[in-house]
């Protein structure tokens, strides 16, 4: 009998946040002017979150060659937020599978979906109207994401979806906020931010009830594949290929970046909310919690 408040108010949540997506939905199709052009000279993304920003190799760098690392370092984050949110919508879907589609939850799963279909369009239409590349996953996090979209459930799922949303959430508040920056830019990062709240919300409810299920053995495997996620997703954020289009070699630029007090600070407080909701629900010690170190969240 114990399980029914908490049920009843998962559902609560789930039904508060339907009414939000109802009132507040974007179609960045038609919300966003894609041929509008480019502010000159402007950034995309503040130059002090630049993974090079401080160090010699940035010093030497033109004015124009920084504002195209930023752009690039752009392309390169919504690419990587658009190949995690196939993943995530792979999970949602399998996780409404066996859900009751009467229930409150799983009809926002499906609104979640709904959202990302259109993050996902949004993403693609910036890379585009960026002029670069899209910087595809490495063979082995492919794999790794393959992995995840078939198999992941429960604290996993949920933990996976926070730390791949919150991290770029970070980003995306400061973007929006700063008037300095690229507009378009600064529309994407409102509309995904306004939308991402929800997830946010939603998964955080979900992730405490899917512990709350969860054995010592799950969650031990949780750990350990939670902090592999943190691991590939902060390594993914900045693809070294970014480095080329500004003159600097793939191996160097990121050997660098990675070497950057700068850089190191900016995952840290990318990372910090996120980090401090899965430590709070045990989801990072043991040998997961060397994952997060390895890549710098922590
Ligand atoms: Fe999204
Ligand atoms: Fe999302």
């Amino acid at each position: 009998m114990e399980a029914a408040p908490a049920k009843t108010e998962r559902a609560a949540v789930a039904e508060r946040l339907l009414t939000s997506a109802l009132r507040t939905s974007y179609d960045p199709t038609v919300e966003i002017d894609w041929d509008a052009p480019h502010t000159p000279g402007a950034y995309w993304l503040p130059p002090q979150r630049s993974s090079l920003y401080g160090t010699p190799l940035w010093e030497r760098l033109s004015e124009e060659q920084r504002v195209d690392l930023t752009r690039h370092e752009v392309a390169s984050a919504a690419s990587a937020g658009l190949w995690f949110e196939t993943i995530l919508m792979q999970m949602l879907i399998r996780e409404y599978y066996r859900a009751d589609p009467t229930t409150r939850q799983a009809q926002f799963a499906l609104t979640e979906v709904a959202d990302e279909c259109r993050h996902s369009i949004m993403f693609g239409r910036l890379i585009e109207a960026m002029g670069c590349p899209v910087y595809r996953a490495s063979t082995v996090d492919h794999h790794l994401g393959r992995f995840l979209k078939a198999t992941a459930s429960g604290p996993r799922m949920y933990a996976a979806i926070l730390i791949a949303e919150e991290i770029l959430d970070a980003f995306q508040r400061e973007i929006m906020a700063d008037e300095s920056l690229q507009p378009l830019i600064r529309m994407v990062s409102r509309i995904h931010v306004v939308e991402e709240a929800r997830h946010v919300r939603f998964a955080r409810e979900e992730l405490a009830a899917a512990v709350a299920a969860t054995g010592p053995v799950g969650m031990a495997y949780a750990r350990l594949l939670v902090g592999r996620a943190a691991y590939t997703i902060a390594n993914r954020l900045v693809h070294p290929d970014v480095y080329a289009a500004v003159g600097i070699p793939p191996a160097v630029g990121r050997a660098t970046a990675r070497a950057n007090p700068h850089w190191r600070a900016t995952l840290r407080w990318s990372a910090a909310r996120v980090h401090a909701n899965l430590a709070g629900v045990g989801l990072v010690a043991g040998p997961g919690r060397l994952l997060w170190a390895r890549a710098g969240l922590i």
